[in-house]
């Protein structure tokens, strides 16, 4: 497996790796039999990527071997946000090269800096996300990261946008709502979640993302079921 190398991968402070930490202990807690999970927010830009990349990255730390998986095959920004490449700067293959039966899972799979965090990217943006994602080379993925990793974590665009979420959700164990503080209304955001409910995803939860800090009290009651993350 070829190892990827970040020129741009920020530290994670105190409050955040708290943050991340709780929420590593709440998955915990929903059961070993869940290891494919599935992130999505309402609309885009509430943090998806960023919440998923970083619980990864927590993951690892404490010893899990997981893997993050980007499905936002419209449009690939990991790459370029991480400063993402190869030792010797190769051309890096994604999902969307694997989906379309032009690579083999294993030429699609880095392993990364950091320890116990691999990582498969978007490639590049296809016509047809939504029937590609749907194909058999998906759930042949998953199976096999089902049982490589300990946690296989799927990024996907928002379900609020595009469909994609909802084609991906029955084939993972569980889904997490990322909600921006304060962006979407409460009946959209129900909306979204009863649209994963219809997939017939397991709920593990949401996570509250882009938080202040002096609302926190309010926002913990006033989503009974959320993560927080800041
Ligand atoms: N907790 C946070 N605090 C501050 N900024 C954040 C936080 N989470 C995400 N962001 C910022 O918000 C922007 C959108 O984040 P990100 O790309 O993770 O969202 P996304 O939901 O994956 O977006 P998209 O729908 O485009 O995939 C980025 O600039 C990111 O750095
Ligand atoms: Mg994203």
């Amino acid at each position: 497996m070829e190892k990827i190398v970040f020129d741009k991968l920020e530290e994670l402070d105190y409050g955040v790796t708290e943050a991340l930490r709780t929420l590593k202990t709440n998955i915990q807690f929903c059961g070993d039999d869940i290891k494919t999970i599935l992130l999505t927010s309402s609309i885009p830009s509430e943090g998806k990527s960023t919440v998923t990349l970083n619980l990864a990255r927590s993951m690892a730390a404490s010893g899990q071997k997981v893997i993050y998986v980007d499905c936002d095959i419209r449009k690939s920004v990991i790459v370029g946000r991480l400063g993402a490449h190869t030792e010797n700067r190769k051309k890096i293959f994604g999902l969307s090269h694997y989906l379309s039966g032009q690579k083999r899972l294993e030429e699609v799979c880095y392993s990364t800096e950091v320890d116990g965090m691999d990582m498969i990217f978007a490639g590049p943006s296809v016509p047809n996300p939504t029937e590609i994602l749907g194909n058999h080379y998906f759930e042949e993925m998953l199976e096999t990261l089902r049982n490589t990793y300990d946690i296989v974590l799927l990024d996907t665009p928002p379900l609020g946008s595009v469909i994609d979420a909802a084609v991906i959700a029955p084939k993972a164990d569980g889904a997490i709502l990322v909600v921006e503080q304060g962006k979407v209304s409460r009946r959209f955001i129900k909306a979204v979640k009863k649209q994963l409910e219809n997939s017939g995803v397991k709920i593990l939860g949401a996570v509250l993302n882009k938080i202040e800090v002096k609302k926190q009290g309010y926002y913990k009651k006033y989503y009974g079921n959320a993560y927080e993350y800041r």
